[in-house]
């Protein structure tokens, strides 16, 4: 049994399933337990309401679920919010996960870190960072989730837990509206239709589609004891300007204007991530990016009830 937290949203509702298709069993807590349709895997995949920042609701969640492993992924994404609010769901609720882990003698715990943990990309020239770099984030969202990167470094070292971070790039997809967007509506805007400006063709994103980190996801959580604490997921280093130019290539008339080519690579977030632990240890291998704007603009178009578009 795998006790998915936070496993209504945008990773949850991709999570369960897929770890339900590899035959595990799911138990899904989250304070909106309404956000995702598990209909096709209800034998397999329930789900509970519970507040992970309330100590007690985890560790009933924990008590009716009786899992083997926990995966963590309740948090506000984003540095805009008051602090005590985002205190208690991300440094709080965080700890209760743990905290209720270890009492419930539940070893193997995986969470979302993020890319925002080095900070910016001015801190590392042209070179791409590893999770060996030092944490040079600063805002809210950053500093959460380095305390969090803290906190399970010590639950790991008391306490002999097995708790593995997983720092998504610019993840993507068609249902994808908060945290980093413009890259997502980059594709789905023009795929709905409608017209679509940016400030910077050069812009810099790595964007990985969200179907890669349920997988990520899935295949760390299952072992017993990972090599390392912390992994980044990498991804397609590119361009605004470049992914315009791909999403034409399917939809010639889409109109995405910029306002300058020049002037965002160096204002850009982190976008050059090794991700050699995640393809030495679980053999991680994504899809060719281009195929993943189709898809995101084919799942749009189908939501839209609009012809889909063929690869070419
Ligand atoms: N989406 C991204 O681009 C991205 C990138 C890097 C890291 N991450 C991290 O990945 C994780 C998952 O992100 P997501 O995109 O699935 O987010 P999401 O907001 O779609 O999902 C989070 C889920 O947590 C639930 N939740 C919120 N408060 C809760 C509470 N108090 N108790 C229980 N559940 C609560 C929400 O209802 C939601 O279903 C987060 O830790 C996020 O910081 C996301």
């Amino acid at each position: 049994m795998i006790l998915i937290i936070g496993g209504t949203g945008f990773y949850g509702r991709r999570l369960a399933p897929l770890l339900a298709n590899c035959g595990e069993e799911i138990a899904c807590m989250d304070i909106n337990p309404e956000t995702a349709d598990f209909s096709e895997h209800s034998k397999q995949v329930r789900v509970m309401r519970g507040d992970v920042s309330q100590f007690d609701d985890v560790m009933n969640a924990l008590n009716i679920a009786k899992p083997s492993r926990v995966i963590n992924l309740a948090y506000f994404l984003g540095s805009d919010y008051p602090p005590r609010v985002a205190f208690k769901l991300n440094i709080l609720g965080m700890d209760n996960c743990f905290e209720a882990c270890r009492l419930a003698a539940v070893n193997r715990i995986a969470y979302a870190s993020s890319l925002a943990v080095p900070g910016e990309r001015k801190f590392y020239g042209d070179r791409r960072i590893n999770e060996g770099d030092f944490r040079h984030g600063h805002v809210q969202y950053a500093m959460h989730k380095i305390f969090n990167e803290w906190q399970a470094q010590d639950y790991c070292e008391k306490h002999g837990m097995e708790i593995t971070a997983i720092r998504p790039a610019n993840v993507t997809g068609p249902d994808k509206i908060i945290g980093s967007v413009d890259h997502v509506f980059c594709i789905t805007t023009p795929a709905r239709g409608n017209p679509v400006s940016f400030p910077f063709r050069d812009a810099m994103r790595c964007p990985i589609h969200v179907d890669e980190v349920a997988e990520i996801f899935a295949r760390v959580i299952v072992k017993d004891k990972p090599e390392h604490w912390i992994c980044n997921t990498g991804g397609q280093a590119v361009s605004l300007g470049e992914i315009a130019d791909i999403v034409k290539e399917f939809l010639p008339g889409a109109q995405i204007t910029f306002d300058k080519d020049t002037g965002g690579k160096e204002v850009s977030g982190n976008y050059l991530i090794d991700n050699t632990r995640l393809v030495q240890e679980f053999g991680v291998q994504y899809r060719p990016y281009r195929e993943r704007v189709l898809q995101i603009i084919n799942d749009i178009r189908r939501e839209a009830g609009l012809p889909l578009i063929g690869g070419r």
